[in-house]
């Protein structure tokens, strides 16, 4: 067997073997950089092994350690500046390059192919090329088109540079959008040869014009699901340049990323109540539908003091983290108050929302920083469960994942999203700053609920003060 072949299944045993380390905060760094190793050790091997059909080694090392430069030096200054709850936008921006590289690689095999036999008078593309070659490339260049779109529009949405946007009607035109992009590849393969680049041109812009209109309507909470479907189709279009150059690792790569991007749609589509076919078609959530209830009445707020003594006289408190805790990096002080209060005999456990925070996992990845142990954090069912018997609910920079609007209320672009429950607990404490709303830009009744109150400022200060006055009593 050749050595480059045994480096590309040493590669794909390091992928393989990596994610299944991320799947447990205890090993997903050693995971990571496991996985990363056999990702080197396969373009290394690449750029000085492959051999091609004539025998002749890679060429070009200008472009290709040019472009390892540039990007390794980019790659590392965003990855070293990046703020822990920017981490998001940066996955879909790099998403996004993942996504134009596997579309690149349609559309310079299409250009090789077509230079090579034009100016022709009879030849027909599917005369040169092998209906299985020109799948792989075909299917590269639409997925990797939309996937570059959507990212970025994803990453601008992410970052707030880009609103929501939709018109009546947007979720059949964008199936008809898809359709045409396949009809008019279709009819690239079946063309004759001197034209066959402008059907295929036609699909790569149709696809992007997709990958636009297919993001932008989706809002506020919903994001997430995007983002992780974003994620698969950039693994499934990389997937299709590693059947076209026959490359087993790229291949490998490609297929665990879409498979690992696909369960966690399909994960986060439930946990969201949303249907994949309405994620992929960009009609769901974001653009709110009718007039959403207002909400009306006061708020009431309470003291370090008395929230102190409230949760110190209590038998259970049950924390809900959200992205404001990460924020205010106010992991390690909500751990210190966990362990004073149990000091104090009270029970203390935490509930997370499978889209607390701002990427999947964010709340468990925030408190395992932070050493809180594992049994204490409770999935959204077995908390909505909990709740029940529970004194105080503590609220840290939470807001829609607690939002009983998406309960209530049809015309919320939350609604049938499962959330927290918290209003069935005898008193819930809301920590964050202001009354401003969160992600999905919605106000939220649960603050103006009689059971309610609010206990503002930074969530990091705010508990700072709340140990040291529980410390007291
Ligand atoms: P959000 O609804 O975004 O609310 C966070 C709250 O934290 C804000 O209302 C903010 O209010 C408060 N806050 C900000 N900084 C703070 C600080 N330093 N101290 C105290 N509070 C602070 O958060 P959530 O409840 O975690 O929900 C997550 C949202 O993000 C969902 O809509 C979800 O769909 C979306 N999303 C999730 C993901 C993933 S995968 N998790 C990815 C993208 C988007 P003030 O400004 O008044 O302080």
């Amino acid at each position: 067997m050749q050595l480059l072949s045994i480096i590309y299944i040493i590669s794909s045993v390091t992928f393989i073997l990596g994610l299944k380390m991320l799947s447990n905060p205890a090993t997903a760094r050693k995971g990571n950089l496991i996985a990363a190793g056999g990702m080197s050790i396969a373009i290394i091997g690449t750029i000085f092994l492959y051999k091609d059909d004539t025998g002749n080694n890679l060429h070009n090392y200008g472009w290709i350690f040019g472009g390892i430069v540039i990007g390794g030096i980019a790659g590392t200054l965003a990855a070293k500046k990046v703020k822990m709850t920017a981490m998001p936008e940066m996955v879909s921006l790099f998403n996004g390059t993942g996504g134009a590289c596997a579309a690149l690689i349609s559309i310079v095999e299409f250009d090789h192919i077509y230079k090579a036999n034009t100016p022709s008078e009879s030849t027909w593309f599917s005369d040169v090329v092998p209906l299985g070659h020109f799948l792989p490339i075909a299917a590269g260049a639409i997925i990797g088109s939309i996937s570059f779109a959507g990212s970025i529009i994803a990453w601008g949405k992410l970052s707030g540079n880009v609103k929501d946007h939709s018109f009546k009607g947007q979720h059949i035109f964008n199936i008809i959008l898809l359709l045409l992009a396949i009809t008019s590849v279709a009819y690239a393969y079946d063309a004759n040869m001197n034209f066959a680049n402008i059907p295929f041109y036609i699909t790569v812009l149709l696809a992007l014009v997709y990958g636009v209109l297919f993001v932008l309507p989706i809002g506020g909470a919903d994001m997430p699901v995007v983002i992780s479907l974003l994620n698969s189709f950039t693994g499934v279009a990389a997937a299709c340049g590693g059947f076209l150059y026959d490359n087993k690792v790229m291949l490998t790569g490609g297929i665990l990323v879409g498979a690992a991007g696909t369960l966690l749609t399909i994960l986060m589509c439930k946990a969201m109540n949303r249907s994949l076919l309405n994620v992929l078609v960009g009609s769901f959530g974001g653009s709110v539908k009718g007039e959403q209830q207002k909400t009306t009445g006061n708020y009431k707020e309470i003291s370090i003091n008395d929230a102190a003594i409230t949760m110190s006289y209590s038998h259970k408190v049950i924390i809900v983290p959200g992205y404001g805790l990460a924020v205010a990096q106010a992991q390690h002080a909500c751990h210190e108050l966990e362990k004073i209060l149990e000091d104090k005999g009270v029970e203390v456990k935490y509930a997370i929302h499978p889209v607390a925070g701002r990427m999947p996992g964010h709340m468990n990845v925030l408190l395992a920083e932070a050493d809180v142990s594992y049994d204490k954090l409770l999935e959204m069912e077995q908390a909505n469960e909990e709740f029940k018997s529970t004194d105080v609910v503590l609220i840290l920079g939470a807001n829609d994942v607690v939002n009983p609007a998406a309960k209530n209320d049809p015309a919320s672009p939350i609604y049938g999203m499962p959330i927290l429950e918290v209003e069935e607990a005898k008193l819930v404490i809301v920590n964050k700053r202001s009354m401003k709303p969160g992600y999905a830009g919605i106000e939220n009744q649960l603050f103006f609920q009689p059971k309610t109150s609010m206990l503002f400022g930074d969530a990091k200060g705010v508990l700072q003060q709340l140990i040291a006055e529980v410390k007291t009593l």
